[in-house]
């Protein structure tokens, strides 16, 4: 990490047609649902001529089960498991920041470490994990798991599930691969390895992870969770945080909040970005952008299952309140921002819908370029985000004109690079490259095959 004027960072998050439920109806956004991975390529491509950060593919493994209610009325969401998509990425961009999602409920620790260690090398150190732990009852039952965890179980599993993956990736020191000695016949140094023994609750492993510490020695690690739990995790854990916030206060307050518990954890506040969402429509007028958002909104079609944030509300008038439903186990966080907004703006289940969870509760922005620039300057410099996700409503248009015509904007005002400074995502964010911990975690005896390396 080095001492540099503080930088916007900006990212983007990708899906199929783009982020609004009425996206795939309009002109600007993909026509097919069909897998295509030149589009997911032009769209990358796209965000790095904006020298954008990053940008992000989450994942919902498995979320709908065996439930087709409604599956005529949606539209795709992603066309690609995020790491492949993300290793395929890597060899058609050279500089943008490229993060997938991985939920540690349907992972190991050492499959995953080598999948992560093997794309940032094939980026050059350019990818990033948003960790999730999300157990939607669907995602269990596609998995078969018959005993769920509880949402603090689920957390600590994550945790574990990170501190052995941080040690697997610390299996080698940086330049264990070139000393090579053809002369001498040693290959390497046997004191560059650094087996890992783990008994914990969750992963038992004594091994070496048999893949070459990562460029950036761990991915980027972003998180995205909004409870008590999930704070406490992103303050020990996260480099970037996807957040969603709808107004200012909001947003400050949580930016205090996750950046006031790192120092219990022996962090600087300053290596964790806060990017809440923001999502937007942008016109040459604020009329053409309020035109283009109306058009986006009347194209949503209610007639089908109506899902908020993970309810299904269609059994109730659209036109009423919202009745009082018990809290998810899943989007906890979440669900308490849709209810009060709904209560402190008596917003019936249509109005919710189209506010809150069009958007999922990103912020939206409707305006020129400079209305759009105000905003996120505005929060950037008044502590409420690091940065930006932006969640395009139609994509991919929405994203090539926030290249075109906010982006230069941003950039005259001095907020943002006019050209990447560096070559890996750890570079473009300012974040400090992790050393190898002095002592992998190791609670248990070392098998006599490995203590004859270590
Ligand atoms: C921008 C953004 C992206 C997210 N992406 C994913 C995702 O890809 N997969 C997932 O399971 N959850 C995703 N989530 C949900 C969070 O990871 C988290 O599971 C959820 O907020 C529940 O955590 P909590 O109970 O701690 O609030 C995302 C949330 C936000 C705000």
């Amino acid at each position: 990490m080095t001492a540099r004027k503080r930088q916007l960072a900006l990212g983007v998050f990708l899906t199929r047609h783009g982020h609004h439920p009425g996206a795939w109806r309009q002109p600007g956004s993909a026509e097919s649902g069909r897998p295509d991975f030149r589009y997911w390529a032009g769209l990358a491509k796209t965000a790095e001529r904006g020298k954008f950060d990053t940008a992000f593919f989450a994942d919902f493994v498995g979320i709908a089960g065996d439930s087709t209610k409604g599956i005529e009325r949606r539209h795709a969401f992603l066309d690609f498991e995020p790491l492949t998509l993300t290793a395929a990425l890597a060899a058609v961009t050279s500089r943008i920041g490229l993060v997938a999602t991985v939920n540690t409920n349907f992972d190991h620790p050492y499959a995953l470490a080598r999948r992560f260690a093997a794309i940032d090398h094939i980026s050059g150190g350019r990818v990033g994990w948003n960790i999730v732990s999300s157990l939607a009852d669907g995602a269990a039952q596609s998995f078969g798991v018959e005993q769920p965890l509880s949402h603090a179980e689920r957390y600590e599993r994550a945790s574990e599930f990170v501190d052995v993956a941080r040690a697997l990736w610390d299996s080698w020191e940086d330049d264990a691969f070139d000393h090579a000695d053809r002369d001498s016949g040693l290959y390497l140094d046997p004191n560059d390895v650094h087996p890992v023994r783990h008994q914990g609750r969750y992963f038992q492993l004594s091994t070496v992870l048999d893949a070459a510490r990562p460029i950036q020695g761990h991915p980027v690690f972003a998180q995205a969770g909004n409870s008590e739990v999930g704070r406490e995790f992103a303050a020990k854990y996260a480099e970037m945080i996807y957040a969603a916030a709808q107004f200012i206060e909001e947003a400050q307050r949580f930016y205090a909040d996750v950046k006031g518990r790192m120092a219990r954890h022996g962090r600087d506040p300053d290596t964790l970005k806060v990017m809440p969402g923001l999502s937007f429509a942008i016109g040459s007028s604020r009329q053409e952008a309020q035109d283009k958002f109306a058009a986006l909104e009347a194209a949503v079609d209610f007639s089908g299952e109506l899902n908020l944030m993970g309810q299904d509300v269609s059994g109730y008038p659209l036109d009423g309140p919202l009745p009082d439903l018990p809290e998810p186990e899943n989007g906890k966080g979440r669900w308490r921002q849709l209810t009060e907004l709904a209560r402190r703006e008596n917003l019936t289940i249509r109005q919710l819908f189209l506010r809150f969870n069009a958007v999922r509760g990103h912020r939206v922005v409707i305006g020129t370029p400079a209305d759009i620039a105000d905003q996120i300057q505005d929060w950037f410099e008044r502590g409420a985000a690091d940065g930006f996700n932006l969640i395009p409503p139609l994509l991919p248009s929405s994203l090539d004109e926030f290249v075109d015509l906010v982006v230069p904007e941003l950039q005259r005002r001095g907020l943002f690079r006019t050209e990447y400074e560096g070559t890996t995502l750890r570079e473009h964010l300012n974040l400090p490259r992790p050393r190898i911990a002095s002592a992998a975690p190791s609670e248990a005896p070392a098998p006599p095959a490995l203590a004859a390396v270590s």
